[in-house]
């Protein structure tokens, strides 16, 4: 047999461990690292000077490479990145991320992905259980958010009685009704099913940015006297740009004197099931057909993890109706719980559920409550600091740790606030200390932060402000 030398190198298992104990020690470094009043939370370079960087850059070794790319990465564990919704990773889930990386269980079918088949069903089981949905309730676990909404849009299809889209395509106009704060991958989902743009109705929102319930029952109205046949409303808990929840109770008895299909994108905000201070914001949840919860966003795990739930299992079970003869024993999907690839878009799947589940059993649900309850507070302690300065002014009252606000000076008009403020916003990112976002609401530009790291001290975000006034 032929010898083939770089690949006995590539399996060689000392290697490994020597490998993976030099890369954790400096992980662990950075982690420290981080936590030093002088570090920066980002490194910004200009798209094209990064990209020329790494066109040239001489990887040497591993150690080598990990340095640099550190130095070129953004990180999320410096108490001063408050940007977008991705989740400060417990360095616990990040380890068993690794496991993942190792087994590579492709969890399409039992065969391949036993363990962790059975795992993601008692995790599922665990937030169809924090939701309040009775046995009926079962869901999947699949790769983020946007394409969790799409899964659930299926279902939500595919439980039309008039028709079989997956089996013979589209015969009517369908329509989804979404408010117009909702996270553009509901938009997405529905374009992507064949909707169009006249099949996502954007139902306008209060003064609060929750979706207006009046306006959603007119839109309904008016959706159906077009010809329109509404396959689902979604609810944002919370919505991406403020973090507001929507009345979820509200839109679920619309839904049911209807009989929509109510889904909700609980993306970010839906982790606040575990939570007894903040759970009421998600009033009404237990009345939705299918909730998505990312776990990589208020869960402490790293991306990308979603858990899909429908309260009735076989409406999940129908998405996807399609054989692969070669993977699957018969059609009789109702039994075939542990073959996971019947029910996900994905055929080789990751094996998500571990990082949660041995976060989840190493330090108890608590955790998750812990988390939701520091970053929620953080959002409204920041808030009062806000309140409480006179060169600063809020969009709104944050319900939860996603803050809005900008800054101010007599004087300015709208345009030019706008233009101070935008100004401001890019001069933090090429100063990389803080990193913050902005969102435009209502036609004006706000400075947005998301609390996502329990690390981050109200002494840090005074530093925040007190920078942003030196700018402005
Ligand atoms: C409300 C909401 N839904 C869906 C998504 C998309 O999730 P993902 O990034 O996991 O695809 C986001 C992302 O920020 C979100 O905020």
């Amino acid at each position: 047999m032929k010898y083939y030398p770089k690949l006995q190198q590539v399996y060689n298992f000392d290697n490994f461990e020597k490998q993976g104990k030099e890369l954790v020690a400096q992980l662990n470094a950075h982690l420290k690292n981080t936590q030093k009043p002088k570090t920066n939370a980002n490194h910004w370079l200009k798209p094209d000077e990064e990209l020329n960087y790494w066109q040239n850059y001489q990887f040497d070794n591993l150690t080598t490479f990990v340095d640099d790319l550190l130095q070129h990465s953004i990180h999320l564990h410096n108490p001063k990145y408050m940007g977008h919704q991705v989740s400060v990773p417990a360095p616990l889930s990040v380890l068993t991320n690794l496991i993942s990386g190792m087994l590579n269980n492709g969890m399409a079918v039992y065969e391949m992905g036993q363990a962790a088949t059975a795992i993601e069903r008692v995790v599922v089981e665990l937030f169809c259980q924090m939701i309040g949905y009775d046995d009926e309730a079962n869901g999947v676990m699949t790769s983020g958010g946007t394409l969790a909404n799409l899964t659930a849009l299926l279902a939500a299809r595919q439980s039309l009685k008039e028709q079989d889209v997956w089996q013979n395509g589209m015969n009517d106009k369908l329509a989804v009704l979404v408010s117009d704060q909702a996270h553009y991958s509901i938009d997405r989902a529905a374009r992507v099913m064949g909707l169009g743009n006249v099949g996502v109705v954007l139902v306008p929102t209060q003064d609060d940015f929750s979706m207006d319930i009046d306006a959603l029952k007119k839109s309904y109205q008016d959706t159906s006297d077009a010809g329109y046949k509404v396959i689902a409303i979604v609810g944002s808990a919370c919505s991406t740009a403020t973090g507001i929840y929507d009345d979820l109770t509200a839109i679920g008895d619309f839904c049911q004197s209807k009989d929509i299909w109510f889904h909700i994108d609980g993306a970010h905000g839906g982790a606040a099931v575990f939570s007894s201070q903040y759970k009421s914001l998600l009033k009404g949840i237990e009345m939705a057909d299918s909730v998505i919860i990312d776990t990589h966003k208020m869960m402490m795990t790293p991306a990308l993890s979603t858990v899909v739930l429908f309260k009735d299992k076989k409406t999940g079970n129908q998405t996807f109706h399609q054989k692969a003869q070669y993977l699957f024993e018969d059609n009789s999907i109702e039994e075939q719980w542990y073959n996971g690839g019947l029910r996900t878009f994905e055929c080789t799947k990751f094996m998500m559920c571990l990082k949660f589940y041995v976060l989840w059993k190493t330090y108890g649900i608590e955790i998750f409550e812990e988390n939701i309850d520091c970053l929620y507070g953080l959002g409204n302690t920041f808030a009062e600091m806000i309140i409480q300065h006179k060169d600063f002014e809020l969009a709104l009252h944050p319900q939860t740790n996603i803050v809005c606000f900008r800054y101010i000076r007599e004087g300015l008009n709208e345009q030019q606030l706008n233009e101070l403020n935008k100004t401001i916003r890019q001069k933090l990112l090429e100063d990389s200390e803080f990193y913050i976002v902005q969102t435009i609401l209502n036609g004006s530009h706000y400075l947005r932060v998301t609390l996502m790291n329990p690390m981050t001290t109200e002494a840090h975000l005074h530093n925040l402000l007190r920078k942003i006034s030196l700018f402005a």
